[in-house]
């Protein structure tokens, strides 16, 4: 046998966390077929996609069905009707000025969150919150960043900065030179935010240090308070240090459409291994259209609906009402003096275990006695262990039920 393999990826854990969470339910309702399970793991929508949504979808299929209005390849960065719609309602109330060749449409945060990193050395030093998004670690690993695993699990050259009750989930600048910073904010899976002058330090850190943080907002659309930045380019100075990541899925309903969109401003370089400076924009278009032939057509008519004062309307009902679960939940926790997070800004609600308890144990706890699915918060990292992560997406119902059942178990 001659054919070798990526050694990086033996430094991943067997199973990406939500295949693990997937494979106990699995389980479990193979031996308890009758039992009705709420799923609140994962965070996938549970609402249909918006009407004005659909209408827009199925006329631009109609139209692909048309010899005079078909369309074969889009351009790899998404077409300017998309980019431009983006700009006027994402960006310029904002004051952000963002150019139509900084936008890059594309099928996913994950996706893009997850690919970012091949367009940076290799001998970058990575820093992520913890607990954490798990694509960020993984895809860095992946590549080869991760250095060795530890006794606890965590990655020798990956910088760490924990979040817990003890800082109020507000990470900690780096204390030692780091390159790549990953923001998750408001955050997965902590459900948490960072206000404009905790943000701001960030900011400052990177430029500070040269750095670029990758600013994943793909929850941006539940912030609810004022004084939480929506885009990390409200922060003076900021396209000069930051990409930003947005989405569709969790906004519009389109975790199975595929819709979502990156910024990399013009502003942003980084050094080639001779010290010239590289346009990263220039970089992420590079590998775009090499790797990428865009989103379809019909998916790009439906996200551009998004932004119709009617696709508007309806979305923000969509938010409402994901919003107004997560503050049964929050309410149902506190009620059984659990102490909770997030669910303010976010469609996530982080809860402390009862009495230490660690987080798979509370989660078969809450599977089995409850027939209700959460994420062990042990699963996005060191610091998760101790939390579950539970989401507001939902029906109404099943969440009312769901703390219902909650407030009649042993804590
Ligand atoms: C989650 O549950 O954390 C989300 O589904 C993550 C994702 O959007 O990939």
């Amino acid at each position: 046998m001659s054919v070798t393999i990526n050694d990086n990826y033996l430094l991943l854990q067997d199973n990406y966390l939500f295949v693990d969470v997937a494979r106990k339910l699995e389980n479990f309702q193979n031996e308890n077929p009758d039992k009705n399970v709420i799923k609140m793991g994962i965070g996938d929508v549970t609402k249909p996609l918006p009407k004005t949504v659909v209408e827009a979808f199925k006329k631009a299929v109609d139209e692909m069905g048309e010899a005079n209005s078909f369309r074969g390849y889009g351009p790899e960065q998404g077409y300017s009707f998309l980019a431009e719609s983006i700009i006027k309602n994402d960006f310029k109330p904002r004051d952000v000025n963002i150019n139509t060749d900084e936008v890059f449409i594309s099928d996913g945060a994950k996706c893009d969150t997850g690919n970012i990193q091949e367009i940076f050395g290799l001998n970058n030093k990575i820093c992520v919150s913890d607990p954490v998004y798990p694509v960020y670690v993984d895809t860095n690993l992946m590549a080869g960043r991760g250095g060795s695993i530890t006794e606890n699990g965590t990655y020798s050259s990956i910088t760490y900065m924990s979040c817990t009750e003890k800082n109020n989930f507000i990470p900690e600048l780096p204390k030692k030179s780091v390159d790549l910073i990953y923001l998750c904010l408001p955050n997965n899976p902590t459900g948490t935010t960072l206000n404009k002058d905790q943000l701001t330090k960030f900011v400052e850190f990177a430029k500070k240090n040269n750095s670029i943080i990758l600013f994943d907002a793909a929850y941006e659309s539940f912030i609810r308070e004022d004084d939480v930045p929506h885009s990390i380019y409200e922060i003076d100075g900021a396209k000069e240090v930051a990409i930003e990541f947005r989405s569709f899925s969790k906004t519009a309903g389109f975790t199975g459409t595929r819709c979502a969109y990156t910024i990399v401003p013009k502003e942003l370089y980084g050094l080639s291994s001779d010290g010239k400076k590289v346009s990263l924009n220039k970089l992420w278009n590079r590998r775009q259209t090499t790797k990428f032939n865009g989103v379809s057509y019909p998916v790009q008519k439906a996200a551009e609906a998004t932004y119709s004062p009617k696709g508007k309307k309806e979305i923000q009902e969509n938010i409402d009402y994901y919003m107004e679960n997560a503050k049964i939940i929050r309410k149902g926790l506190s009620d059984l003096c659990l102490n909770v997070y997030g669910g303010v800004n976010s469609p996530y609600i982080w809860v402390k275990t009862p009495k230490n308890m660690k987080s798979w144990d509370f989660f078969d706890l809450l599977l089995n006695e409850a027939n209700i699915v959460g994420t062990p918060g042990s699963g996005f990292g060191l610091s998760g262990e101790g939390y579950l992560r539970l989401t507001a997406f939902n029906t109404l119902e099943n969440t009312k039920e769901a703390m219902d059942r909650m407030s009649k178990i042993k804590l």
